[in-house]
């Protein structure tokens, strides 16, 4: 079963499905399976204690182009807190492009949490001027920004809303509207949707809006493959819809689960009151170290990104499975929604 898309032509790929990206940590198995079994699998900005990120990063696609020959690609967060985002700005592309393989795999660079510009340096563009098919999107959780990347020459955006896992933006706009206000408003921009997707269904309705493919982090973190500790993915498949809130991440509000640490948390208002608090520099080690604590299994004192689709999943289970059932329950729904508006447009068609 295939369902062909501008997106899934434009990444060379089989399924209108991709991993989103999960920094700070490790999502380079993800990645691969994800790739191999038809959709884009991306790498995350991996920024865990100890490691040195570009190191990391060039590893992870080595590895990735070790074990599978399918499309991937990775992101790169450029908030300004993140104090590598401009070394991988310019020293990854040179990578890429000194390494056949991977210039030749590596076909989606997604920025985020900040401005695409860091992007805009002669690294990238000699990247781009080698033959690379490399497409650069930006994530979007609102119009306004979505407005300006089209503006400044962005390949595509992710369109994310509040539903999703992880950092959201001070907009609180769900992808729902995100999503149908960007086709009004910049209908000719290829749409990648991303915040609350886990279903067929959800598919379904992202390629009916006009999105060309859908990118899910929470469903995925229940992939037998994910790298995430074990607690982790069962809190995805106990869940409910209702279990995670909005609390203050190191860039600004965040989607996390409900736990012990996130009782005694508070909740970011504006981008000011958020500058003020990253004068404390050890308030961000802290918060680097209680997503640590996640990824190591604690996940009562650590800080569990997720999005509310967790309530939507069930089971771990194979990423070949999860987005194999995705696509074939995505096509049964489009199908059943055809048929069941068509007897009405005949009727129409005849009167007329
Ligand atoms: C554990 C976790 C870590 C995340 N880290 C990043 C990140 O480093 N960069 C980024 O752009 N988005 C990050 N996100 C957001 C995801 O890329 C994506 O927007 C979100 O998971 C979509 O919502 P969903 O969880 O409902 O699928 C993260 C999400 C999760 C759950």
């Amino acid at each position: 079963m295939v369902i062909e898309t501008n997106i899934t032509k434009m990444l060379g790929i089989k399924h209108p499905i991709l991993s989103a990206p999960m920094g700070p940590f490790y999502t380079t198995k993800l990645t691969v399976a994800v790739s191999e079994a038809g959709g884009l699998g991306v790498l995350s900005h991996v920024t865990l204690h100890g490691t040195v990120t570009l190191n990391e990063m060039k590893k992870s696609m080595e590895y990735v182009v070790e074990h599978t020959d399918k499309p991937f690609g990775f992101n790169i967060r450029t908030a300004r807190l993140q104090p590598d985002a401009i070394k991988l700005c310019r020293q990854l592309p040179k990578f890429i492009m000194e390494n056949q393989r991977i210039r030749e795999q590596c076909v989606f660079l997604l920025t985020s949490a900040g401005s695409p510009k860091m992007m805009y340096n002669k690294h990238f563009d000699a990247l781009r001027d080698s033959g690379s098919q490399i497409k650069h999107f930006h994530v979007a959780p609102s119009i306004d920004l979505a407005k300006k990347l089209v503006d400044g020459g962005i390949d595509g955006i992710v369109a994310t809303g509040i539903e999703g896992g992880g950092h959201q933006s001070y907009d609180n706009i769900s992808t729902l509207v995100l999503l149908q206000e960007v086709r009004q408003k910049l209908p000719e921009v290829p749409v990648i949707a991303s915040g609350g997707y886990a279903t067929g269904e959800g598919l379904a309705s992202a390629l009916s809006m006009g999105a060309g493919a859908i990118a899910m982090g929470s469903r995925f973190i229940s992939s037998k493959e994910c790298e995430f500790h074990d607690n982790y993915k069962q809190i995805v498949v106990n869940s409910t819809t209702s279990d995670t809130e909005l609390k203050t991440g190191i860039f600004g509000p965040a989607r996390v689960w409900k736990n012990a640490l996130a009782e005694t948390q508070s909740l970011v208002e504006s981008k000011e009151e958020k500058q003020a608090e990253e004068r404390s520099m050890s308030k961000v080690e802290r918060e680097l170290a209680e997503l640590e604590m996640t990824y190591k299994g604690n996940v009562q004192e650590g800080t569990v990104y997720l999005g509310q689709s967790i309530g939507l999943i069930n089971r771990v289970e194979t990423v070949k499975d999860i987005i194999e059932n995705i696509v074939y329950d995505a096509e049964k729904s489009l199908t059943n929604a055809y048929n069941t508006i068509k007897p009405t447009f005949i009727e129409q068609t005849v009167e007329l």
